[in-house]
């Protein structure tokens, strides 16, 4: 399967996809790596993999619709098959999700539909978590659909709050689930083991 990922900062879920395809648990290709962001680490990643990089300038666009237009020509141009955000702070336009509707996965870190949505990205995520004072929070892979962080869920995994951790540390506790369940469920489209049933993925195990 051609894979095309879509980063803004660090790369470590795209690292994860990355190791895991060159030990062979994903059978797919990355074949390009665009980010929004000129400064993302995870564009060093893949230029060390030799993976085709592309920064894309939003403000080089009249508007995001025209961002994402580009951005599906360079899909499109490479026959990429299913689209990953690894860390992608964009919302997807409309026409950008029925262009490549149900090929489509994000990594969020919360259990959907929990400290997801608007506003809920990144660091915030996590003080939200804290400040509520809730025993457990954890990653969520889901297709994504119109809504923000709002499609079909494919794989989740739980991670414990502990007594007075710190934003760093249930960041980095949550990011190790992350990069647990974003290759799983990569791994599970490519071996073509996800199916949709009524709005809700069955996973043939
Ligand atoms: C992570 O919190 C991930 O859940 C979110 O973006 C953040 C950065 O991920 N989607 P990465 O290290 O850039 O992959």
């Amino acid at each position: 399967i051609k894979i095309g990922i879509l980063i803004s900062g660090g790369g470590t879920n795209l690292q994860s996809l990355i190791d895991n395809i060159k030990n062979k648990y994903i059978n797919g290709e990355i074949k390009l790596v665009i980010s929004n962001k000129k400064e993302a680490y995870g564009l060093e990643r893949a230029k060390k993999e030799g993976i085709e990089t592309l920064y894309i300038d939003r403000k080089s666009f009249n508007s995001e619709d025209e961002y994402n237009e580009k951005i599906i020509e360079e899909f499109k141009d490479r026959n990429i098959e299913l689209v990953v955000l690894a860390g992608y702070l964009r919302v997807l336009s409309k026409e950008f999700v029925k262009a490549y509707k149900g090929r489509i996965i994000n990594i969020h870190p919360s259990l959907i539909p929990s400290f997801c949505g608007k506003g809920y990205y990144g660091e915030k995520v996590h003080r939200e978590v804290l400040r509520y004072g809730v025993k457990v929070t954890g990653a969520t892979v889901h297709f994504v659909d119109e809504g923000t962080d709002t499609g079909p869920i494919i794989l989740q995994k739980v991670v414990e709050v502990k007594d007075n951790d710190t934003v760093e540390q249930l960041k980095e506790r949550v990011l190790k689930a992350e990069h647990e369940i974003l290759p799983e469920a990569v791994k599970l489209f490519c071996d073509g083991r996800i199916k949709l049933k009524d709005g809700k993925v069955i996973i043939l195990r």
